[in-house]
């Protein structure tokens, strides 16, 4: 549904995004998640036909953002940084306006705002002026301009921004009960939201790519196999002595019936011989599996790698 290759975009000599990779299939909900300055918006804003790319393809539901952008318009839902919304207009009017805009057949909008207002939550400030809401609500009409069309593509920047939290979690809500029906990029700079929303995850950080994946296998990933956890009936410190003594151990702590094991990168043969060590002591070996970071781990991690502090 979105096709991303070597895509670039330069704002004067300096590269706000170079040479991005990805795609995101039909009915995906993905997290676009890096710090400021990453290149997220800038990333959004090319993917809508807003601004061109310096270099590279991007192709939304099977067309060029550059040489179709009306098409990729039609076919996209855009929820921008600010909010595109006009504060001197009422809710319902500005609506049925972004669905003209969209091109919704005439005969077919009024109903295409009834249902966008519904499934934002707007239908108690529906006749009310845009500029007199809380901002909270005014995000929420942005994001209801963006699906009045029932667009296949939905693009959100920063979708949350500004909510208290009971809005965050009907937000939320609702940007999940999208899957399937709709593709949906959202991004962040908040971890629990990505993890909270989206399937798959791609790091982004100084304009370039430094992880994609599902959440779950990025955060064992970036463990590199190396932190285990071993649940005991009875941890006693015989065996937590005869655990350490295994070469290749580097550290083991006790977290009530949990012990924490981390290997040296070369320690991951060792693995039975844990097992081995806890065994014969009888601490009663209940479960031993890789431990996962979490997601503020990994994007600490990925983000603050060496030279790219
Ligand atoms: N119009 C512009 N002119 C010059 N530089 C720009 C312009 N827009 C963005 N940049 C630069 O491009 C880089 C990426 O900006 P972008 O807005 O895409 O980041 P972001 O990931 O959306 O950040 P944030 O989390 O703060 O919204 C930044 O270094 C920013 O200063
Ligand atoms: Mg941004």
């Amino acid at each position: 549904m979105i096709e991303v290759s070597g895509l670039s975009k330069l704002y004067g000599p300096r590269a706000a995004i170079s040479n991005l990779e990805f795609k995101v299939e039909a009915g995906e909900i993905v997290g676009f998640l890096g710090p400021n300055g990453a290149g997220k918006s800038t990333t959004m804003k090319i993917l809508t036909g807003f601004m061109p790319a310096s270099s590279g393809i991007a192709r939304v539901a099977g067309h060029d953002v550059f040489d179709e952008p009306v098409a990729v318009k039609r076919n996209v839902g855009y929820l921008p940084e600010v909010p595109p919304v006009y504060p001197e207009m009422v809710v319902e009017d500005y609506l049925s306006y972004a669905a003209r805009l969209h091109e919704v057949p005439k005969n077919r909008i009024k109903g295409a705002v009834d249902r966008a207002i519904e499934r934002t939550g707007l239908t108690q400030v529906r006749k009310r002026i845009i500029g007199n809401l809380s901002k909270g609500f005014q995000q929420r009409v942005g994001l209801s301009q963006a699906l009045v069309h029932e667009p296949k593509v939905l693009i959100l920047d920063e979708p949350t921004v500004g909510l208290d939290p009971v809005q965050i979690i009907e937000i939320r809500e609702l940007i999940k009960g999208l899957a399937g029906h709709h593709t949906v990029i959202l991004s962040s700079h908040i971890l629990p939201e990505v993890t909270a929303t989206c399937q798959r995850i791609i790091v982004i950080n100084k304009g370039q790519i430094v992880a994609q994946d599902s959440i779950e296998r990025l955060t064992t990933r970036m463990r590199q196999g190396l932190l285990f956890h071993l649940d005991v009936k009875d941890p006693n410190s015989a065996g937590i002595e005869a655990i350490r003594g295994v070469p290749g151990v580097k550290q083991v702590d006790l977290e009530g019936n949990r012990l924490l094991v981390e290997l040296q990168p070369d320690g991951a043969g060792q693995r039975d011989r844990i097992v081995e060590a806890a065994v014969v002591s009888k601490m009663g070996v209940m479960e031993f599996a890789a431990e996962k970071l979490s997601l503020e781990e990994v994007f600490l991690q990925l983000t603050t790698q060496e030279g790219n502090s």
